[in-house]
């Protein structure tokens, strides 16, 4: 079996690619450093139809494959992680459930605007005290006639506030745990929804991670996604997808921190000689490039099996779990290529570096992953 492109594919890839050179790069340094949530290239990608990639072309979206899409994910987050994690949330676990569980009318009001990118979509599912154990929610939706009345935080939440709708998973039955939890497109301004902590990262600062806050927040039933007491498995059915595409996230990073060591090594001084000379150099090369081709396969093969409409869960996970820990290794062997300059702003690995942690952390740490891995071999 090998895993190609096809010509479609391959010229979508070159394409944005090219996007991502020329519009995300010579703004990824600024973006990193000063904490901007990118609006202008998001226009522009919104401009190229970047913010609907898998969505239908009838819901305004490219009607592109999750290969295509974790494709995108890949080449962005090699110029800009922030990016990177903006868009792949706003496709995998806003877009998505949407086009998956939502009414006509709900693809309508929010999926059209969310696909052509004219707003941006987050997800709210982790909670000040409820990260890796998701059910244990205690944000509340109770309902009063036509609107549901949400009390509680989020936390984390990438586009908290600069989204224009987030879904959002609150719990509609205290009793039921799983089965008591619902989701809510929560649109920006709605009463009694207010933002909290900004954090401040290590890194991916140009994506904008806030606490949300619902205080007696009215919303109408008609934006509850899918019935009552769906809402966990609306989260953990669109996790899945989101899984592969951090994963992509994480290879774009990890691809980068390679060609930077390939060249960084390469580069000979005065009297010709390159740090490549070294044998332990070009192991950590080896090294690298081997662990970052095995995360690949790994990605393309849990979007392909998606595509195929394949259970994907497992794969998804394992993309994620290798894929994540890859970048970390790959991009601490390409600061020690670096040395002391690595270390510092003068090189990109240092961001690389700091980006690519995260990575092991969001939409699912490492144990998250193994837990859903052996849950499936167990059963
Ligand atoms: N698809 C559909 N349904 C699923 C499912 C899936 N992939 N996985 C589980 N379910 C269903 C099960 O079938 C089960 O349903 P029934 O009760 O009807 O049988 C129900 O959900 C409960 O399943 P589990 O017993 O496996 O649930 P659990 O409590 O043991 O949870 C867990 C397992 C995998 C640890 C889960 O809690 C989890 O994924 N936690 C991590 C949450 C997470 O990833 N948070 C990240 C937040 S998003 C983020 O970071 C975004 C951002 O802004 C960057």
């Amino acid at each position: 079996m090998q895993l190609q492109f096809t010509e479609e594919q391959e010229q979508f890839r070159s394409k944005i690619r090219e996007f991502c050179e020329r519009e995300i790069e010579p703004r990824a340094v600024e973006i990193d450093c000063s904490d901007i949530y990118p609006w202008d290239i998001l226009k522009k990608m919104a401009g190229e139809g970047y913010l609907g990639i898998p969505i239908p072309a009838e819901y305004c979206g490219l009607a592109k494959n999750s290969v295509s899409y974790v494709n995108a994910i890949e080449e962005i987050s090699r110029v800009s992680a922030s990016v990177g994690v903006i868009v792949a949330v706003h496709t995998s676990v806003s877009s998505l459930p949407i086009l998956m569980f939502g009414t006509e009318e709900q693809k309508q009001r929010f999926l059209v605007p969310l696909a052509k990118g004219e707003m941006i979509g987050g997800f709210a599912l982790t909670e000040p005290s409820a990260g890796s154990d998701a059910a244990s929610q205690t944000t509340t939706a109770v309902r009063e006639g036509d609107e549901y009345i949400l009390n509680g935080a989020k936390s984390f939440i990438t586009s908290g506030s600069e989204g224009g709708v987030i879904i959002v998973m609150a719990m509609t039955d205290t009793k039921k745990r799983h089965h008591g939890i619902s989701s809510f497109i929560v649109e920006k301004g709605m009463p009694g929804f207010k933002y909290g902590v900004k954090e401040h990262k290590m890194g991916l600062m140009g994506s904008d991670t806030c606490e949300l806050i619902f205080e007696d927040c009215r919303v109408p039933v008609e934006n509850r996604l899918s019935d009552e007491g769906e809402g966990f498995k609306i989260a953990m059915a669109s996790l899945d997808g989101g899984r592969s595409g951090i994963g992509a996230q994480a290879l774009g990073i990890a691809q980068r921190a390679l060609e930077e060591s390939v060249r960084f090594a390469g580069a000979k001084d005065r009297s010709g000689a390159a740090p490549a000379d070294s044998q332990a150099v070009q192991f950590m090369l080896a090294d690298m490039a081997t662990n970052i081709t095995a995360a690949r396969l790994l990605i393309y093969s849990a979007a392909d099996m998606k595509d195929r409409k394949e259970p994907f869960t497992v794969n998804s996970a394992m993309a994620k779990l290798y894929a994540a820990q890859m970048a970390r290794d790959v991009t601490i062997k390409a600061v020690q290529i670096h040395g002391h300059q690595g270390c510092t702003d003068r090189h990109i690995v240092e961001r690389l570096f700091r980006e690519a942690k995260v990575t092991e952390i969001y939409e699912g740490t490492n144990e998250v992953q193994r837990l859903v891995i052996a849950k499936r071999l167990l059963s």
